[in-house]
Order: structure tokens, then C-alpha cells, then sequence
């Protein structure tokens, strides 16, 4: 390598922020990451810069896309020709229809992707960089996995050069590369005995968990997922919703309006203008508590509220809001607890989400015993509130570990992990992985044992699921299932592939399916044996080899059409 420096980079594509991280090694050998500012246009189309670049995307009247601040602003001011938290929907067929334009979610990361790519392009003045590190929620399947990488790819990122890691743990390397800069004596957790953290990252639209033991020595910072969360779509836009449901009502009593009467486009503006007040609302307010306790000034913090005047609010109207904390705080309550009753019907279960089932649930289904975790390492804009620090310390009753910069974290993880993950697989490489996290601290090798979330199941023809890959495998894997299914046509076969606790979950999600035609007929009843493998980045491949005289067989890949083989 001549005398060009690397550059590694890392992207954290959140539901409502995305944060571009750089990492480098500086002149004295150390390693360092820089959190880029993306430059977007802001309400008035002026370029700005801005670390954040809110995932929003703005589609104009002349189908001119626009992503970031602009797109958060016409929001704001309602146009419906903007999406935003479309990350929960990635994995699925959702679409939108903007003007003439249908997009879906990969469609919508790609234009967030691409302002990225082009952000990388600028900085490095259009020298290739080596790959790029995408982060995913740790409960993300391998649906929602591969839409984020096709969507990289889409933007320009090669295939083989996207690497991904989940993002409680990006987080949690984050810390702990903060933590080795300073000598043993300053570190507030001595990570030289193995540490049991959960790892608990909650931000716009996803609460995502993960179990992480963690043991740093001398050559040697080795990360276990032990266990990660199902996927829960719960975030600070829950909170803001509540809170917004909550001023509705209040806003119609004090009217003495019927709720029911007025129209549902004029309710749901009225709703979207709500959120929007709420988020900026609980901002402040989670702000002024911060001061406070920063100041030391003890006093209750209940009364603190947060105005604003919404322009034609409604019919036409301009309306001034107001919200407490202490309403803040009724309104969403619900989000703490986990219901008291049980939630037969599976439709309902949105209305009852909570922060506290998924942590629970998570050491439940991993037989994970809360006196084994050390520390709980809270992450994640919506982790700022001071309600969601006390419920999470309330529910475990152990020592909480705050991220010094929640909503970067994850970035600057992953930074760190790309760089890992390039020079750990390069063998004229002139640097060592070793000296990672040597910044005056320690050096390490960094070792990440992932699992998976969920188990993976399969049918054929619609017949009874079997499971390929069980929750909380470790990956890599390689596996084989033989005997256990059969052909039901002479022509081709369709396999479903789904997404759940086991074969017996009756919240089972189906992920995908695909059909493959056989180029001889095949006998029905014939045995099917299919061989798989998962990759570190939950990358699935399938080969169906159909055990019949001619042995055919079928290539499924997940991320593309069915390849058929030629018949031997
Ligand atoms: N000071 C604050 N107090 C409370 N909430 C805050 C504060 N600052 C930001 N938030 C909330 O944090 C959320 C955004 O957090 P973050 O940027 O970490 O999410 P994200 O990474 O985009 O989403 P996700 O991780 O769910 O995909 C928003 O709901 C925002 O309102
Ligand atoms: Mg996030």
C-alpha cells in the first residue's frame, strides 16, 4: 500500500435519522472516527450541512427527489408528498404513490443511501473507498437485511463491499472504544472480566435488544450476542403519537367537538401536525430535564411544558398547544408497562406495545437469568428521555451505562467494525487488526459472535413448515434438511420461507416466496433435500436438490429470482 490512507466508512440508516461515520488511521497510527456532515437542503432549498440527515424523503411537483431537512420541513408544513419512518416497512411490498411516482421502502433508502454515497465521493475526492458498513436493527431478518443491502447496491455500493452489523452492538463498541482511550483507573467499567450487557438502543421507530458478553484483554476485545430481540417497531414516533392523541382529545373537549364528526382527512392532519408538535415538545422538555440535572437544580420537573401555534390547525384556524411533562408522561404511559391482560387477537397487539415486554421477552426466550446481566448500556435518541432511563432501570434494577453520544453511536461502531472487517480479511495489509483500538489504550483483535433473532422456517407446497435455522443460532451456519420434505407436482415446486419463535408460532410472518420449475418431471412423493447456508450478514442461500434419479437441482437465492439449474 502506498501512502494513501484508508478511509472506512459506516452508515447508520435510521427511521429517522441517518448518520454517516468516517474512520481513519492518523498520522501516529491510532485509529479515529468523524462523524461527516451530509450536506441537504433545508426549507428554503439553501444547502446546509448537518451531521443528522433525517430520513425523510420529498418527492416535488416536477418528481425531483429531495432527502433531509427539506423533506422534515414539508412534513411539518403537510405536504403529502414526503415519506418518513418507511424503515419499518423495509422487508415488505409496501408502496406509496407520490404524484406519478409508486416507490417502496428500498427505493426510499436508496435516495438516502445515495446522498450518502455522494457525501462519501465529495471527502474523498473520488478516491474508492475499500467497503461500507451498513447497520441493522439486531432483530432485522434476513428480508429486511437483504432490501437494506440491495438498496446499498442500488445507490452504487458494490455487493461484496457492504458488510453490516447490528446496531445495538455498533453502539456497544462505540463505548467501549471511548472506554479504552482512557487508562484502567478512569474507565467507569473494567471490561478485563467477561461483562454481561443489555444493550437496550431505542430511537425513532425501532427498540432494539441486544445481549452482549463482552471481555477485553491485552490482545483480545471478543463481542457474544448471546441473545437479540424479536423486532419491535416501538420508538420515540410511538410516544409522539400517544402524546398527539392525547392534545386531540383535549383540543375537542375544550371545543366541545365530536371527534367522530369531523372528516378523516381533516382528522389525520390535524394528528400529523400533533405528532410533529409532540416530538418537539418531548425534545425540550427531555432538554430541560437534562439541564437541570446538570446543574444539580433539584425541583420537580413536572410542570415544565413546551407551546407552540399551529397555522390552520383547524378550518383554517391558528391553534396554540401546549404540553407538560406531567401530561407527557400520563399520556404515553401506556409504552412502559406491559399489559395487564393477555392480547388474544394479534391485530390488537399494536395498540399495546411497550418497552417493557421486548426486554423481558428477550431473557425469557434466550433462558438468559437478569441476576447474570452487569450492566444495561442504553442508546438511541429516544433513550435521552429521563422516563425511559427510570422504566428501564425500574424493570431490570441495574446499573445503567448511557452513551455519550446516543444518536451517533451506532455509526461510529460501525466505523470502527469496518475497519475490522477490511483488514481482517487482507493478507497484504501493512496494518494490523490488532491495533484497532489502540488510541493509548489497549490494542485488540476484535472478535463478534453473531446470532440470529428468529428462527427461519421452510415449506414446500405449502405443506407444514420445517425449521432450517432455529432463534439464536450462531452464524455462520452451514446446514442440510433431508428427509423431511417431498415434491407434490411433477413440474416445479414452491417454497415459502418464513420468519418466527418456531414451527408452532401462530404469529409465524411468511417472508417470501419462490417457485422453481424442474427440467424433467419429477415423481411426486420424491424426497427434496435442501442445503443452505447464512452468511455473516444473514445473507441465506438456498440449493433444493430434488433426490429423484437425476438428481436436479434448484438454486433459490434470497436476494434474487430463482435461478434454475440446467438438468443434468
Ligand atoms: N433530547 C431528546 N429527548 C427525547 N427524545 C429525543 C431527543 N432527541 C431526539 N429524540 C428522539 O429520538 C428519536 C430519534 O432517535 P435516533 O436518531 O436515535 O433514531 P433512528 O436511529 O433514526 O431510529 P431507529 O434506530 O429506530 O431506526 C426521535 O423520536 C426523536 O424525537
Ligand atoms: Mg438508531
Amino acid at each position: 500500500m502506498g501512502g494513501e490512507r484508508q478511509i472506512y466508512v459506516a452508515i447508520d440508516l435510521g427511521t429517522t435519522n441517518t448518520v454517516l461515520t468516517l474512520g481513519k488511521r492518523n498520522i501516529d497510527n491510532t485509529f479515529g472516527t468523524e462523524v461527516i456532515e451530509i450536506p441537504q437542503f433545508d426549507a428554503t432549498k439553501n444547502l446546509i450541512q448537518s451531521k443528522l440527515l433525517p430520513s425523510v424523503l420529498y418527492i416535488d411537483n416536477d418528481e425531483r427527489k429531495y432527502v433531509g431537512k427539506i423533506g422534515k420541513w414539508m412534513r411539518e408544513n403537510s405536504s403529502n408528498r414526503v415519506v418518513y419512518n418507511s424503515k419499518r416497512f423495509i422487508g415488505t411490498d409496501s408502496r406509496w404513490k407520490i404524484g406519478e411516482t409508486v416507490i417502496g421502502p428500498v427505493d426510499v433508502a436508496t435516495e438516502i443511501l445515495k446522498v450518502c454515497s455522494n457525501t462519501i465521493k465529495r471527502y474523498t475526492m473520488g478516491r474508492e473507498i475499500k467497503g461500507v458498513t451498513i447497520t441493522v436493527p439486531a432483530s432485522f431478518n434476513t428480508d429486511q437485511i437483504n432490501d437494506t443491502v440491495e438498496a446499498a447496491i442500488r445507490a452504487g455500493f458494490k455487493r461484496k463491499s457492504i458488510t453490516t452489523i447490528s446496531e445495538p452492538t455498533a453502539a456497544l463498541i462505540d463505548y467501549i472504544n471511548i472506554q479504552s482511550k482512557r487508562i484502567q483507573e478512569d474507565r467507569d467499567v473494567d471490561f478485563s472480566e467477561l461483562k454481561r450487557i443489555l444493550v437496550f438502543d431505542i430511537g425513532g421507530g425501532t427498540c432494539d435488544i441486544a445481549i452482549i458478553d463482552v471481555v477485553q484483554d491485552e490482545n483480545n476485545l471478543s463481542f457474544k450476542e448471546i441473545a437479540v430481540g424479536r423486532y419491535d417497531d416501538l420508538g420515540g414516533v410511538d410516544f409522539d403519537t400517544w402524546a398527539a392523541n392525547y392534545l386531540l382529545n383535549k383540543f375537542a373537549q375544550e371545543r366541545k367537538l365530536n371527534i367522530n364528526e369531523i372528516s378523516e382527512v381533516q382528522k389525520n392532519h390535524m394528528i400529523n401536525q400533533l405528532i410533529i408538535f409532540a416530538e418537539q415538545a418531548k425534545e425540550r422538555i427531555s432538554s430541560e430535564v437534562e439541564n437541570m440535572e446538570f446543574m444539580g437544580i433539584e425541583k420537580n420537573n413536572d410542570e415544565i411544558s413546551f407551546t407552540k401555534s399551529i397555522p390552520d390547525f383547524y378550518n383554517d384556524e391558528i391553534c396554540e398547544f401546549s404540553l407538560t411533562k406531567r401530561e407527557f408522561d400520563l399520556s404515553t404511559k401506556p409504552l412502559y408497562y406491559k399489559p395487564t391482560k393477555v392480547i388474544k387477537d394479534q391485530r390488537e397487539l399494536p395498540k399495546y406495545k411497550n418497552i417493557e415486554e421486548p426486554i423481558l421477552n428477550t431473557l425469557t426466550n434466550y433462558n438468559i437469568p437478569i441476576a447474570s446481566i452487569d450492566y444495561v448500556f442504553l442508546t438511541g435518541g429516544m433513550s435521552k428521555y429521563i422516563g425511559v432511563k427510570e422504566r428501564v432501570k425500574e424493570i431490570l434494577r441495574k446499573d445503567i451505562i448511557l452513551s455519550p453520544h446516543p444518536m451517533e453511536a451506532v455509526s461510529r461502531g460501525a466505523a470502527i467494525y469496518n475497519y475490522y472487517s477490511i483488514e481482517e480479511t487482507k493478507n497484504d495489509s501493512d496494518v494490523n487488526p490488532k491495533e484497532i483500538l489502540k488510541d493509548g489504550g489497549d490494542s485488540a483483535v476484535l472478535d463478534i459472535t453473531k446470532v440470529l433473532a428468529e428462527a427461519i422456517m421452510i415449506d414446500v407446497d405449502e405443506g407444514l413448515p420445517e425449521v432450517i435455522l432455529k432463534a439464536n443460532q450462531r452464524i455462520p451456519y452451514t446446514g442440510q434438511l433431508k428427509g423431511k420434505l417431498k415434491t407434490s407436482s411433477p413440474s416445479g415446486l414452491k417454497i415459502n420461507l418464513y420468519a418466527g419463535k418456531d414451527k408452532y408460532d401462530s404469529a409465524m410472518r411468511i417472508q417470501r416466496s419462490y417457485t422453481g420449475s424442474y427440467t424433467f418431471p419429477v415423481k411426486t412423493g420424491t424426497p427434496i433435500t435442501i442445503e443452505y447456508s447464512i452468511d455473516e450478514n444473514k445473507h441465506l442461500s438456498m440449493e433444493v436438490v430434488v433426490e429423484d434419479s437425476l438428481n436436479e437441482r434448484i438454486k433459490i437465492g434470497v436476494e434474487s429470482d430463482v435461478n434454475v439449474y440446467e438438468g443434468r
